[in-house]
C-alpha cells in the first residue's frame, strides 16, 4: 500500500508556539524529565486525524476519496506523545525511501556519534550521524548550520525552539522538540550537575 507520509510531517508545527513559553517557564535547574504538569495531552487518535485534516481542503468534493491519514498510518511505531516515530519506521522497514530519484543512487550513511555536553543540569545529548544520514546527506547540515568540526558552536534551547541548528528540522519536519526532551538528553551524566 502507498503510505502517504508527507501527511504526518506537518503535526510538529501546531505545538512551535508553546515552546518558548515553557522556556521562560522551565526552573533554573530543569528537571531530567518535564513534570507532569509540563506535558500536553496525548492526541488520541481522532485528534490526530484532525489535526492532519487542517492541511487539507475538507470542502472538496473529493475529499472522501483520499486515503485517511489513520488508515495510512495504521502499524506505525510511535513515540511516548502517540505520535509516529519516523526513525523507528524506517529502522523497522515500514518505510522504505529512495535515497535519490535517479535509480542505483544509495544512502551514504555515517556512523558518528557527537555527544554534547553544554547541557546544564540535563542529560547530555548524543547527536547520531547514523540516525540522520539514513534520511539525510551531509550537505543538509554541513556547513550550514553545522561546521565540520564538534565544538564551535554555542547552542542553547532557545535558539533551537526559534529554528536554528536542531530546530531547522525538528518541530518542523522531525519530531517535536519540547515534548520529547529525553530523545535528545539522551547520555546519563556521568557526575550530578554542579
Ligand atoms: C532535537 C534535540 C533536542 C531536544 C528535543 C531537546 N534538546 Fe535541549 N539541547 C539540545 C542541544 C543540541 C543542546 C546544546 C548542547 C551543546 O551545545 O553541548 C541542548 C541544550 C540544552 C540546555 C542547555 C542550554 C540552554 O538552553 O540552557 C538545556 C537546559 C536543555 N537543552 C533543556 C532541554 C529541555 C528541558 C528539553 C525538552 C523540553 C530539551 N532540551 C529538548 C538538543 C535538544
Ligand atoms: C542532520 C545534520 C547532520 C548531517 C546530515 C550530517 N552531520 Fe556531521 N555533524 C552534525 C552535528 C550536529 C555535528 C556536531 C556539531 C557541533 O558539535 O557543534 C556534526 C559534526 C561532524 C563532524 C565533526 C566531528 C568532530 O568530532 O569534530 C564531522 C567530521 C562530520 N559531522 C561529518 C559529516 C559527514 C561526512 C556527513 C555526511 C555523511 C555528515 N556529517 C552529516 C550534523 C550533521
Ligand atoms: C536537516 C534536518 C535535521 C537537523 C538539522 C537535525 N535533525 Fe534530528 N532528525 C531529523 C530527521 C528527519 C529525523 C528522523 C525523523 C524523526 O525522527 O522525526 C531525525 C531524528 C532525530 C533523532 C531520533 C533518532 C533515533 O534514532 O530515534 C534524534 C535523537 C535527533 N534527530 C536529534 C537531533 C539533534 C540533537 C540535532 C541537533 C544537534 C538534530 N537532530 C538536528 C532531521 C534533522
Amino acid at each position: 500500500m502507498k503510505r502517504h507520509i508527507a501527511l504526518a510531517c506537518g503535526i510538529g508545527l501546531l505545538w512551535g508556539g508553546t515552546a518558548l513559553a515553557f522556556l521562560r517557564a522551565a526552573p533554573d535547574v530543569l528537571p531530567v524529565e518535564p513534570s507532569e504538569s509540563y506535558r500536553p495531552e496525548k492526541p488520541s487518535p481522532p485528534a490526530m486525524q484532525v489535526e492532519q485534516d487542517r492541511f487539507r481542503d475538507v470542502e472538496n468534493s473529493d475529499f472522501p476519496l483520499l486515503q485517511k491519514p489513520l488508515d495510512a498510518l495504521s502499524g506505525f511505531p510511535l513515540d511516548k506523545q502517540g505520535r509516529v516515530d519516523w526513525s523507528g519506521a524506517l529502522l523497522g522497514g515500514i518505510i522504505t525511501p529512495r535515497a535519490s530519484l535517479t535509480p542505483g543512487v544509495e544512502q551514504d550513511l555515517l556512523d558518528l556519534d557527537v555527544i554534547m555536553r553544554n547541557t546544564r543540569a540535563m542529560p547530555h545529548v548524543r547527536f547520531s550521524h547514523l540516525a540522520h544520514t539514513r534520511w539525510l546527506t551531509c550537505a543538509n547540515c554541513h556547513p550550514n548550520p553545522f561546521p565540520y568540526r564538534a565544538g564551535i558552536l554555542r547552542i542553547n534551547m532557545a535558539d533551537i525552539f526559534r529554528g536554528k541548528h536542531c530546530g531547522m528540522c525538528h518541530d518542523r519536519v522531525a519530531f517535536v522538540t519540547w515534548q520529547s526532551c529525553e530523545r535528545c538528553h539522551s547520555v546519563p551524566r556521568s557526575r550530578p550537575p554542579q
